[in-house]
């Protein structure tokens, strides 16, 4: 038996699929699903065997049209900020994963699911998707990370605008602002994220991971950016795909990357 309600997992190719599968709530996030989308997640760390993921929603209406409502009714205050927590917590682990994460759009992204494709590393939205902070409408502000990443990813004026006045944008309209690196007709979401995941595979792994760190110490006060690049930096001259990669282009032949 699954031990996951509300996510469908499916490994091809060493490609994780995480599906939200609530197709009925919209994909809302509840509680159980911000769970199962950590040990998801933690698979992801840990299963040599998976070499990237793709996160999308169940449908062709909604990737996630945010935390459920209905749970979200009932907080506390006390309970509100470890919910908060717990969810930055789930967020930042896709953040700093140092295999590829690309979140696929596939519908509304709005307040919980725009923060979940914002935590991800890429994001390729299909032609009806629509982004949005609407949380204001609820006397609520984003509460897993929203105020921070979509300030990082798009700059403080429109983020701001987008957060105070809860208009949703167009997937043409995200990507124009940096929201979404691609769009896509819908039917061809999925095989455009396998494209760039096929591509970013062929690359050295241990690299990849290095730039996923080094991109996100920019945005972590506690580090030196330009450190942690060096140190990035000579950690892959010291790997044995450094040698295969230098090799492979002076030998005029593929490099053929071992992640070590
Ligand atoms: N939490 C809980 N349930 C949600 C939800 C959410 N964030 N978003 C949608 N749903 C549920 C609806 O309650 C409805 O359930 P029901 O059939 O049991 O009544 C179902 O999903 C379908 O949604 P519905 O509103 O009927 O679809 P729509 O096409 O008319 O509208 C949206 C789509 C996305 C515009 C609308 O659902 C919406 O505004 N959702 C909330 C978005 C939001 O504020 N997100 C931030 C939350 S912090």
């Amino acid at each position: 038996m699954s031990i996951y309600e509300n996510l469908l997992l499916e490994l091809t190719n060493g490609i994780l699929t995480i599906t939200i599968n609530r197709a009925d709530k919209l994909n809302a996030l509840n509680i159980d699903t911000i769970r199962e989308i950590k040990n998801a997640m933690q698979q992801v760390y840990d299963e040599p065997t998976v070499k990237g993921a793709i996160l999308t929603g169940a449908g062709p209406k909604a990737f996630v049209a945010g935390a459920d409502i209905a749970e979200i009714a009932e907080l506390s205050e006390v309970n509100a900020r470890s919910f908060a927590e717990r969810g930055q917590e789930v967020f930042g682990m896709i953040e700093r994963c140092n295999k590829p994460i690309i979140a696929a759009v596939n519908g509304f992204a709005l307040g919980g699911g725009c923060e979940l494709a914002m935590a991800c590393h890429l994001r390729v939205a299909s032609e009806n998707a629509r982004f949005g902070q609407p949380e204001v409408n609820l006397g609520l502000i984003p509460g897993y990370g929203g105020t921070q990443r979509l300030t990082q990813l798009i700059g403080k004026g429109k983020a701001i605008e987008m957060m105070m006045t809860a208009n949703l944008v167009t997937a043409e309209e995200a990507r124009q602002l940096g929201l979404v690196n691609h769009v896509v007709p819908q039917e061809q979401l999925m095989s455009k994220c396998l494209e760039l995941l096929e591509t970013i595979r062929s690359k050295a792994p241990l690299a990849i991971g290095l730039v996923i760190e080094c991109v996100n110490a920019v945005y972590d006060k506690d580090e030196n950016g330009y450190q942690t690049e060096a140190n990035a930096f000579a950690r892959c001259c010291t790997s044995e795909d450094f040698i295969e990669g230098t090799n492979a282009f002076l030998e005029k032949r593929k490099p053929v990357f071992k992640g070590k």
